[in-house]
């Protein structure tokens, strides 16, 4: 035979051509971007290890949730960062805390221009850093539940529009529930980060969020990242429980795990893009090594071939940007 029979090649001619058979679409509608809020006079700072990402006062907050609207970003999610931090955590769940403070001034701002997601953990909150309270030297599970459950309920009560439990302790998502069905509101949803790996890609996070282990790690409440069939094992037991969104964090080392989660669940399935997938896209783009927005716009396809609806990530500005210009 002279030619070959088939040739995906004929496909590949133009922009044109390609543009019809493609099979993943990256646009805005799809992101959440990541926004710290800190209880301090300065309206912001810049975070080193994450350039053009920064802490924000309650007034500086504002003014970047406008740049976020006037980016047509549909979503953020919000962390928030006390003056004062304790044993027991108590500003997560503090009715003036600094996320409640802030969530009650971006929905009299914003009103429904922008969907508030809060990040519900005691980790930003405790002296120690852990996502929940100590016992000896080990994270109490239940002892931990209802403070989360109360977080998430004032959360919702100053107006968040979803609520989005990071802990990974178990049995928080029912917790939460349980605690809106009953004292706030049975229609807010509850994005669960239900598969979340105890990863080396979150430091950078953990600068703009302050929120450090002062002992030991996380290995004991969050995924140890060699396992794939325990991360569907998780996601099962938080939908049983009541989450309405599921997540994978974080997304490019777990592309593997978004694929898997994808065709094993029918719910709308989230994927975090976390702090250090940023930080090496930027650092390697500073050097001169990668090319700054190719690189963005094929690491975020990938998550979204891969399986996600939504994308949590700290380029939806700059992927805001491009779109506006029509370059995506
Ligand atoms: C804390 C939390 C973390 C992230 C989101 N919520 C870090 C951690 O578990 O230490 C990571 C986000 C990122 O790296 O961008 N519960
Ligand atoms: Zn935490």
């Amino acid at each position: 035979m002279k030619f070959p029979v088939y040739r995906p090649r004929r496909l590949r001619k133009n922009e044109k051509l390609r543009g019809m058979i493609r099979e993943t679409d990256l646009s805005v509608n799809h992101l959440v971007y990541p926004v710290f809020v800190k209880e301090m006079s300065e309206k912001k700072v810049a975070i080193p290890s994450m350039p053009g990402i920064h802490q924000f006062s309650v007034d500086g907050v504002l003014k970047e949730i406008d740049e976020a609207i006037k980016l047509s970003i549909p979503a953020i999610l919000l962390f928030g960062i006390p003056a004062k931090k304790d044993e027991m955590g108590s500003g997560a769940y503090d009715k003036n805390g600094i996320i409640q403070k802030a969530v009650r001034a971006i929905k009299k701002r914003f009103g429904d221009k922008i969907l508030l997601i809060t990040d519900v953990c005691l980790c930003e909150y405790t002296s120690h850093g852990h996502c929940g309270v100590l016992k000896g030297d080990t994270v109490d599970n239940d002892e931990t539940l209802n403070l989360l459950a109360k977080s998430a309920l004032t959360h919702v009560m100053a107006g968040a529009d979803m609520v989005a439990p990071s802990d990974m302790m178990d049995g928080r998502v029912k917790a939460i529930r349980e605690m809106l069905d009953l004292h706030g509101d049975y229609n807010v949803p509850i994005m669960s980060y239900a598969a979340k790996y105890a990863s080396c890609l979150y430091s950078p996070f953990r600068d703009a969020a302050e929120s450090a282990p002062q002992v030991g790690d996380r290995k004991a409440y969050q995924m140890d990242p060699p396992n794939e069939r325990e991360a569907l094992r998780e996601i099962a037991l938080d939908i049983e429980e009541g989450a309405d969104i599921i997540m994978v964090k974080p997304a490019l080392f777990y592309l593997d795990v978004l694929a898997r989660a994808r065709q094993t669940f029918n719910i709308p399935l989230a994927a975090y893009s976390v702090s250090g997938e940023y930080a090496m896209i930027h650092a390697a783009a500073a050097k001169g090594h990668l090319d700054f927005k190719r690189t963005v716009l094929e690491s975020t396809m990938s998550i979204r071939r891969a399986g996600a609806d939504i994308i949590i990530t700290y380029f939806a500005k700059d992927i805001g940007k491009w779109a506006k210009e029509n370059s995506l």
